[in-house]
């Protein structure tokens, strides 16, 4: 009697599936980078630095920036999402909740979720913000996948925003030469091919507090004359310090989300790192004894773009990804946060 219910009710046997154990699925990636490219020759008029030493110490050749100054992280993650929803010919009024990572949300109030979702014509989603500075997209992709385990959402967009140019102080040969303007987004959805993520490990500790920063602006020390004039609205961190802590947590972090799989990492088809330094990627494949070929890549292009690196890496090798590939993605910042996701890919473009 109750199988011949669900047989003749669609909708009753999308209740019953939704009860079950739910995979989540990455069902598509989308980015938006900005036209305007600034490159080692510009950074090399603006501060005492050449094409040489950022090529060999952090391996970025150029970076994008957002230049129009009545635009921001929701106008970039906006026009990612719109991408997204084109691509995956998602109806915006299917899109039910949207998560922004950002570390540069275009007001401390309001968000910068729900102007993505207003400018992309998201008109039945609700949003919120996440900071977990470079580490941002891996926590908010770890959050939106949670709605949809528990069965209450079907659609949800994960992005990653961060307009750095404006936290960035080009004054500072150590950080101005590392930072670029970007947006990523991911579409979340139900498995259908049981393929989806399969493990998380997220970590954080609060010892990175005076290591990478912005010391001022927040509740703490808000802005003021004084403030500016010391240029402590830009972001700063100790270099050398965060290099290692980074290169230590995404290496642990990879191997714990493969250990806990039960699998290899020859089992492992792609490496996804945050882009924050190309010696800091070398280290973590050669600290897991893994081929850097395998390593997705991008930073000579981009910098680090905060919180849409890993979408942007995603974006880029899309159409070298086959289904049922397995991915770790990883990441380190601000915070410090760190951690890893293991997935299967869902889907072949
Ligand atoms: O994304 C969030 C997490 N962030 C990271 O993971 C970033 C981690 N850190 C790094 O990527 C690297 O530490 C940096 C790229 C920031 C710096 O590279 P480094 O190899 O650690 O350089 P350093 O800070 O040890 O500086 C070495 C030298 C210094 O000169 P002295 O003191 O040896 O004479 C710096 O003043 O290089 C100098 N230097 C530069 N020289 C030319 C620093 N920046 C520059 C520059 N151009 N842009």
């Amino acid at each position: 009697m109750i199988l011949g219910l669900l047989l003749l009710n669609p909708k009753i046997l999308y209740i019953c599936a939704m009860s079950g154990d739910i995979t989540v699925a990455i069902t598509g990636v989308h980015a938006f980078v900005p036209e305007d490219v600034l490159t080692n020759k510009d950074l090399e008029k603006l501060v005492d630095t050449n094409d040489a030493w950022i090529m060999e110490r952090v391996g970025i050749k150029e970076r994008h920036i957002l230049k129009d100054p009545d635009k921001a992280s929701a106008f970039m993650g906006a026009e990612a999402v719109k991408g997204l929803l084109q691509k995956t010919g998602t109806d915006p009024e299917d899109v039910e909740l949207l998560i922004c990572a950002t570390v540069t949300g275009d007001y401390q109030v309001p968000d910068t979720a729900n102007q993505i979702c207003k400018l992309s014509g998201l008109s039945r989603a609700y949003g919120f913000d996440l900071n977990a500075a470079c580490s941002g997209f891996l926590f908010a992709l770890a959050t939106g996948a949670q709605f949809i385990k528990a069965g209450t959402h079907r659609k949800v967009i994960v992005v990653g925003s961060d307009k750095m140019s404006s936290i960035t102080d080009y004054t500072d040969r150590s950080t101005c030469i590392l930072f670029g303007d970007a947006a990523g987004a991911v579409l979340l959805e139900p498995s259908i091919n049981e393929f989806g993520l399969e493990q998380i490990a997220l970590y954080g500790d609060a010892a990175g507090k005076d290591m990478l920063r912005i010391k001022s602006g927040g509740s703490l020390r808000p802005p003021s004359e004084e403030t500016v004039a010391h240029r402590e609205h830009f972001v700063w961190q100790d270099g050398r310090v965060v290099f290692k802590a980074a290169v230590k947590g995404m290496a642990e972090a990879v191997k714990e989300v493969i250990s806990r799989a039960g699998y290899q990492s020859a089992d492992i088809d792609w490496i996804v790192p945050h882009q924050a330094n190309y010696r800091i990627i070398k280290s973590v494949a050669e600290m897991l004894d893994y081929p850097l070929e395998k390593v997705m890549i991008n930073i000579q292009k981009y910098g680090n773009t905060t919180a849409a690196t890993i979408p942007l890496c995603l974006w880029e090798y899309e159409p070298q990804l086959k289904e049922g590939d397995k991915l770790v993605l990883t990441a380190f910042g601000g915070g410090y946060t760190w951690g890893a996701i293991l997935l299967t890919w869902a889907y072949q473009k």
